[in-house]
């Protein structure tokens, strides 16, 4: 079976990622702690390939990296890619966001998220891009979830990220509608 490392050190993402790749015959690992990718890109997409090419490079086998954040229009796209790094702490980020827009009427955002897998030897072999639109609420709501969860609310189910069942939440999130693009790709190369 061949080896699939997730470009992250978050224990948490990678249970996800088990979840979404069920049926792709991969040994699924996270990143040798060891391995320190600087996040400088410009985009989601710079941030992802470097993730993925990095420690496809290092530990010579295949890399799946993702980059996500969400986009507020109001605040003509922040926090954008500085999604995790807009405060200290989740609580701060979300206090921050809410304060950002007080007043403002236009809460319309959206979450996305980039893929890319790289080959063992680095080189970019799978791309993938989704969005999940909704918007801002004035107070969080729900208790599931991470980030930005409570206070961004999807646009057809009305329901937060944080009011949402995990299975709910892979079907209309960003990254899930993202890997799901390219799990045929993924069958091919792995099963
Ligand atoms: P990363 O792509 O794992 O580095 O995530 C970037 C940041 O974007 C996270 O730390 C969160 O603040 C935010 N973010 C990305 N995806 C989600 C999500 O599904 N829910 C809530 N926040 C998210």
């Amino acid at each position: 079976m061949k080896k699939l490392y997730l470009a992250s050190k978050n224990q948490g993402k990678i249970e996800e990622y088990k979840k979404l790749l069920l049926g792709v015959n991969c040994q699924l690992f996270l990143q040798p702690k060891s391995i320190e990718v600087e996040e400088n890109g410009s985009t989601f997409r710079e941030n992802a390939i470097k993730k993925a090419s990095e420690v496809s490079k290092k530990t010579r086998n295949y890399a799946i990296a993702d980059d996500s954040g969400i986009c507020i229009d109001a605040l003509n796209g922040k926090p954008g890619i500085y999604s995790s790094r807009y405060a200290e702490n989740d609580k701060k980020r979300i206090e921050r966001v809410l304060m950002e827009l007080d007043g403002e009427e236009n809460r319309s955002a959206f979450f996305i998220a980039n893929i890319c897998v790289c080959s063992p030897d680095g080189e970019v072999i799978l791309e993938s891009e989704a969005k999940c639109f909704g918007n801002i609420i004035q107070n969080p709501r729900g208790k599931s979830g991470f980030g930005y969860d409570p206070i961004f609310e999807e646009l057809s189910s009305k329901l937060t990220f944080a009011e949402m069942n995990n299975n709910l939440k892979d079907l209309c999130s960003h990254r899930g509608k993202a890997l799901k693009k390219i799990i045929p790709q993924l069958l091919t190369i792995f099963n």
